[in-house]
C-alpha cells in the first residue's frame, strides 16, 4: 500500500486545520517526519494487575515497539479491556465479546495502519483476534507465555490442573487442609499463564497454526529471553505487513482453521478452542462449523503429554521442540496453502523442528492415542451439538447408559450434591449454565463429584451440561450442549430418573424417553436463568449466539473495513 493511501494519513496529511490538530496533540516527542506515511502500529496490550497472567506484558510491549521502530515505523501503546480469568465474575467469557467489541471499536477509530496483539490469559488471545478480524487491520499476536514450573515437596504442579485435583483429595479425605493451603504459594512460580494444556496454552497453539504469529513463537515461557526477541521481532514484521498490506483476511481461511484443528487435536488442547475458533471463523465470514472439529481432528493422534490430560507442562513443550515439532509430524494432514503473517506458509517452517524429548512430544509411530480429537455428539439432548474431549475422558466411560440426576443451577448443584440418591452409574446434568442461562457459559462443566463417591474411590462419571469446562480439567464431560436451556434447549426437559445414552463412538447423546418434545420446561429450570436488566449483561443475553456458533454476539459477526471518515472537530 502506498504511503499516501495510509489510514494513518487520512488523520495526519496535509495543511489543514483538522491535520494540525491530530499531529499537535500527538507531537510529544514525536518528531514531523513520523508524520510522513509510515505506518503506525498500535501495540494491543492486555497487562492488567487484575490479570496476573498478562501483568508482564508492559514490558513485552517496550520490545515490540523497539521492533516497530527499526523497522521505520511508529509505535502506540493501546492499552485494552482485558480479562482475568481466576478474578472476574460471572465469568471472563462473559466479557469475551465485549473485550473484543471494544478492542475492535478502538482500532477502527484511531489513526493506525497495523497493530501487535499481546495477549495471555484464556480470553484475551481470543478477543484480540476477533477485534481485529472485524477491522482486518494487518495484526500479528504475541502470545505473553506460560510461566516455569513450580513445585510442591518435589512434585510439579500444573496451575489450574492441580487445583482440582488437590481439592478433590481434600474432598476425599486423602489431602489435609493444611497441606492444600501450603500448596497454594508454590502453584505459580513466575510470571506467565497457565502451564498446563489449559485455555491460554491451547489459544497460543492454535493462533500460530493459525498463521497469526511468527511461527515458534507460541510457547515460549514468559520469563525466557527468547519471547523478547521474538516481541522485537513482531514489532519490526507488523511495519512490513502494513507496507505489503498482508490483513487477518490474507492469512486466515478456511485451510489454516483447519490446520488449528489439527493442531488443537494433536497438542490435546482445551474444548474452549472450539468456541473461540467459531466466533473467530464468523467475523471474517470464513465458513467453519462444530462438525469440522470432528471432521478433521478426530482422527489425528494425540502427541503431546501435557497436563491435564497427560504428564508434563509447558516449559517441557518448548525444550521439546514446541508446537512446530509437534506440527512436524503431523505435516501431512496440514494444508501448505494459507500463510503466516510472515507471507510464508507455516508448513515452510516444520523441515528444521526437531522432537527433543520424546517422553514429551511423541513422534507420529508412538502417538499418546491414534485418534484424540475433540468428539461432536448430535442427538435428542443436544440437537446443535455438543462436545466432548475423549482423550481427557476415562475410556471405560466414553460409552454409558445411566440414570439421569439434574441439577437446575450450580448453586443447586452445590446445595444437594452431597445428600441427593446417586451412585457411580448415575449420569450428572447440570443446566441453566449457557451463554444466556448463567449468563456467560462459565467453565462449571467438569463439576465434582458426590463425596461419598470420591471417598469409595470412584474419580470420574458422566457429566453434561450446557456449561464449558476450564481448559486444565479433565473426566467424562460432555459440554456446550446446543440449544442450552435458556434458550429453549431439550436440557431444560430432562428430568432426574430418565434414562441417558452417550455413545461417543457413534457421537450419540440421547434421553431415552419418547416424550421429550411435549414436556414442558422444568419450572426450577426455568427460575434460575438469567434475568439482567441492565448494562452490559442485558445486551448480552439479548444477543448472544450459541455454542455452535461461538457465543459471540449476533450483530458483532463479520467486519466492518471501511475506516470512519467524518471528524469529531
Ligand atoms: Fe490466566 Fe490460566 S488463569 S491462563
Ligand atoms: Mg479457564
Amino acid at each position: 500500500m502506498s504511503e499516501s493511501q495510509r489510514r494513518s494519513q487520512q488523520w495526519y496529511a496535509g495543511d489543514g486545520r483538522n491535520a494540525y490538530i491530530h499531529r499537535a496533540w500527538m507531537r510529544r516527542g514525536l518528531p514531523r517526519d513520523a508524520f510522513d506515511g509510515r505506518p503506525h502500529i498500535a501495540i494491543a496490550n492486555t497487562a492488567s494487575d487484575l490479570t496476573p497472567c498478562n501483568a508482564h506484558l508492559t514490558e513485552v510491549s517496550r520490545s515490540v515497539a523497539d521492533g516497530v521502530w527499526a523497522a521505520g515505523g511508529v509505535p502506540l501503546h493501546l492499552p485494552v479491556v482485558s480479562l482475568g480469568e481466576t478474578l472476574l465474575r460471572p465469568t471472563a467469557m462473559l466479557f469475551r465479546n465485549l473485550a473484543a467489541m471494544a478492542t475492535e471499536e478502538m482500532l477502527r477509530a484511531n489513526p493506525i495502519d497495523g497493530v501487535v496483539l499481546l495477549g495471555g490469559c484464556d480470553k484475551t488471545i481470543p478477543a484480540l483476534l476477533m477485534a481485529a478480524c472485524s477491522v482486518d487491520l494487518p495484526a500479528l499476536v504475541v502470545p505473553g507465555g506460560p510461566m516455569l514450573t513450580g513445585h510442591f515437596r518435589g512434585t510439579p504442579l500444573g496451575c489450574g490442573t492441580d487445583v482440582w485435583r488437590l481439592s478433590e483429595e481434600v474432598r476425599a479425605g486423602t489431602l489435609s487442609r493444611e497441606d492444600f493451603m501450603r500448596s497454594e504459594s508454590s502453584m505459580i512460580r513466575s510470571r506467565g499463564h497457565c502451564n498446563t494444556m489449559g485455555t491460554a496454552s491451547t489459544m497460543a497453539c492454535v493462533t500460530e497454526a493459525l498463521g497469526m504469529t511468527i511461527p515458534g513463537l507460541a510457547g515460549t515461557p514468559a520469563p525466557d529471553s527468547g519471547l523478547l526477541e521474538l516481541a522485537h521481532q513482531s514489532g519490526r514484521l507488523s511495519v512490513s505487513m502494513v507496507t505489503e498490506d498482508r490483513r487477518p483476511s490474507t492469512v486466515l481461511r478456511r485451510a489454516s482453521f483447519l490446520n488449528a484443528i489439527v493442531a488443537l487435536a494433536a497438542i490435546g488442547g482445551s474444548t474452549n478452542a472450539v468456541v473461540h475458533l467459531l466466533a473467530i471463523a464468523g467475523r471474517l465470514g470464513v465458513d467453519l462449523t462444530l462438525d469440522d472439529f470432528d471432521r478433521t481432528g478426530s482422527g489425528v493422534p494425540l502427541l503431546v503429554d501435557l497436563q491435564p490430560a497427560g504428564k508434563h507442562l509447558m516449559d517441557d513443550l518448548h525444550r521439546a521442540g514446541g508446537l512446530l515439532a509437534v506440527l512436524r509430524e503431523v505435516e501431512d494432514l496440514l494444508s501448505p496453502d494459507p500463510i503466516t503473517v510472515t507471507g510464508r506458509p507455516l508448513t515452510s517452517y516444520l523441515s528444521d523442528a526437531r522432537i527433543h524429548d520424546e517422553t514429551v512430544i511423541h513422534p507420529r509411530a508412538t502417538p499418546l492415542q491414534e485418534s484424540a480429537g475433540i468428539a461432536v455428539l448430535h442427538g435428542n439432548l443436544a440437537p446443535s451439538g455438543a462436545v466432548i474431549k475423549p482423550a481427557a475422558a476415562t475410556p471405560g466411560l466414553l460409552t454409558h447408559r445411566g440414570r439421569a440426576v439434574v441439577f437446575d443451577s450450580i448453586e443447586h448443584f452445590n446445595a444437594t450434591v452431597d445428600t441427593v440418591d446417586v451412585d457411580e452409574d448415575s449420569v450428572l446434568v447440570l443446566r441453566g449454565c449457557g451463554p444466556k442461562g448463567y449468563p456467560g457459559m462459565p467453565e462449571v462443566g467438569n463439576f465434582p463429584l458426590p463425596a461419598k463417591l470420591l471417598a469409595r474411590g470412584v474419580r470420574d462419571m458422566v457429566r453434561i451440561s450446557d456449561a464449558r469446562m476450564s481448559g486444565t480439567a479433565y473426566g467424562t464431560v460432555v459440554l456446550h450442549a446446543a440449544p442450552e436451556a435458556a434458550a429453549g434447549g431439550p436440557l431444560a426437559k430432562v428430568r432426574t430418573g430418565d434414562p441417558i445414552l452417550l455413545d461417543v463412538p457413534n457421537r450419540r447423546l440421547e434421553v431415552e424417553v419418547p416424550d421429550l418434545d411435549a414436556r414442558p420446561v422444568a419450572q426450577a429450570a426455568a427460575d434460575a436463568f438469567a434475568t439482567p436488566a441492565r448494562g452490559w449483561q442485558r445486551m448480552y443475553v439479548d444477543h448472544v449466539l450459541q455454542a455452535d456458533e461461538g457465543a459471540d454476539l449476533d450483530f458483532l459477526r463479520g467486519a466492518t473495513t471501511t475506516p470512519p471518515t467524518r471528524e469529531s472537530h
